[in-house]
């Protein structure tokens, strides 16, 4: 199931903010997160997966505190990627057993902060786990610790975001180092959870399969090991990277198709009593969120039309910088809020406000007649986009909203950043 927000939908907020007069002069962009459309992944992620699954969400694709806090009422957690993260995390008010801690990188610092916190903790490498062993020598904990395992099944589509290759800045590689991987679990008596994770975007059900095929695999002989020890892996953190369409005309895969071919090709996964994790963070927010920019300037020069709005590569770095591999969908609004439609278009290329010759979120694609004071809406914004805000040029990020559409609200999620703001960040 891939929803999307209705274009009626979008019609009917922007009408309203107009009203109000959110979009101005001063404020000349916004964002939109469609509460009910979270609200509608996060269900049918529950009833898809097993009863016992710990769906922790990844912040890294939205840390919206007031857009988490609604996870904490569905009862679903978080994964973390760095302390700040973590921190944020605790802070919001997840419980420390519905928190994953994932960073590549922890220090002894961030060791300590996780353990003290009794979170799930995903080792990276043989050597964290042996920082973790000299720590645990000095402190209790009740945190759940696996080893995050490359299952080295190669990239998807965008090799950026691929983290199963043969080589990755993520894991430890399977192929050589199985032994030594089994002897870790045996070593440590408090290592009790394997965790993947192959990419996120471009990547296919069937390589998540795959990747789960090979750790399956690899937690059945782990656990043959252990057994003599009277010891089990306790919890398979599946990571997340389930792809969602970025194109009205696409559809993406269900994840019902995905649940059958684990049911079909790795049925021990639900079936051997161990906690399973994922750590979907794309699916869930991609497509529940929409932005709004003034068209601040119809640009024509020879056979160029550009439009100048008031989003870019600070808000869509992805796109801007990595133009063949990402996409969003564009509509025009005309200036009391009407969609722009029919025959009558046009080429244009969609820039961005940052003094930078690459700040182009779409070149040379076929839109309705554009005039100034219209409003662009870029699609399925809902993910890695306010996460990846970039600081350069310092401009203000935007205010941000959410609308339920079956209590007919309007809430601010995210105040717009002020003059001072920016100011403060700086000094
Ligand atoms: C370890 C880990 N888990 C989960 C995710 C979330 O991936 P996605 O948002 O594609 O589901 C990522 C993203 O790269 C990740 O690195």
């Amino acid at each position: 199931m891939g929803i999307k927000i209705e274009i009626s939908d979008i019609i009917n907020i922007t009408k309203k903010i107009i009203l109000e007069k959110k979009i101005n002069d001063e404020s000349t962009s916004l964002v939109c997160y469609d509460f009910q459309n979270i609200y509608t992944k996060i269900n049918y992620l529950k009833s898809n997966f097993p009863p016992n699954t710990l769906h922790a969400i990844a912040m890294k694709a939205n840390p919206l505190v007031k857009v988490m806090q609604e996870l904490i009422d569905m009862e679903v957690g978080i994964e973390a990627a760095t302390l700040p993260e973590l921190y944020i995390a605790h802070k919001t008010g997840f419980a420390s057993d519905r928190i994953v801690f994932d960073s590549p990188a922890k220090t002894m610092n961030d060791l300590r902060f996780s353990l003290d916190l009794g979170c799930y903790i995903n080792a990276n490498s043989f050597s964290e786990l042996s920082r973790i062993n000299t720590i645990l020598s000095q402190m209790k904990s009740d945190s759940k610790i696996g080893l995050r395992i490359n299952p080295q099944i190669g990239l998807g589509t965008i090799k950026s975001t691929s983290v199963a290759g043969k080589v990755s800045k993520f894991g430890v590689p399977i192929e050589k180092n199985r032994q030594q991987i089994i002897e870790a679990y045996c070593k440590y008596d408090w290592l009790n959870g394997i965790h993947i994770h192959i990419g996120s975007q471009g990547i296919s059900i069937e390589q998540l399969i795959k990747g789960l095929e090979k750790a399956c695999e690899l937690a059945d002989e782990i656990d043959a090991h252990l057994s003599k020890l009277g010891r089990q892996i306790e919890f398979f953190d599946i990571g997340g990277g389930f792809p969602v369409s970025y194109h009205k005309s696409k559809t993406a895969p269900d994840i019902k198709a995905y649940i059958e071919e684990i049911n079909k090709r790795v049925p021990k996964l639900f079936l051997s009593g161990k906690t399973v994790i994922t750590e979907f963070g794309r699916y869930i927010y991609a497509n529940s969120a929409f932005a709004i920019s003034k068209v601040e300037y119809v640009k024509e020069a020879a056979d160029h039309k550009i439009l100048s709005i008031h989003l870019g590569a600070d808000f869509l770095l992805r796109k801007a910088y990595n133009p063949s591999d990402w996409h969003h969908d564009i509509s025009i609004l005309d200036a009391e809020g009407n969609l722009k439609q029919g025959a009558d278009t046009k080429k244009y290329s969609v820039a961005g406000p940052l003094c930078f010759a690459g700040d182009f979120i779409a070149v040379d694609i076929e839109l309705p007649v554009v005039e100034e004071g219209d409003f662009l809406i870029i699609h399925d914004v809902g993910a890695y986009t306010m996460s990846m805000w970039s600081r350069y040029n310092s401009r203000q990020i935007p205010e941000i909203i959410g609308f339920d559409k079956l209590k007919n609200q309007i809430t601010t999620i995210k105040e717009r950043e002020t003059l001072d703001d920016l100011f403060n960040f700086w000094q």
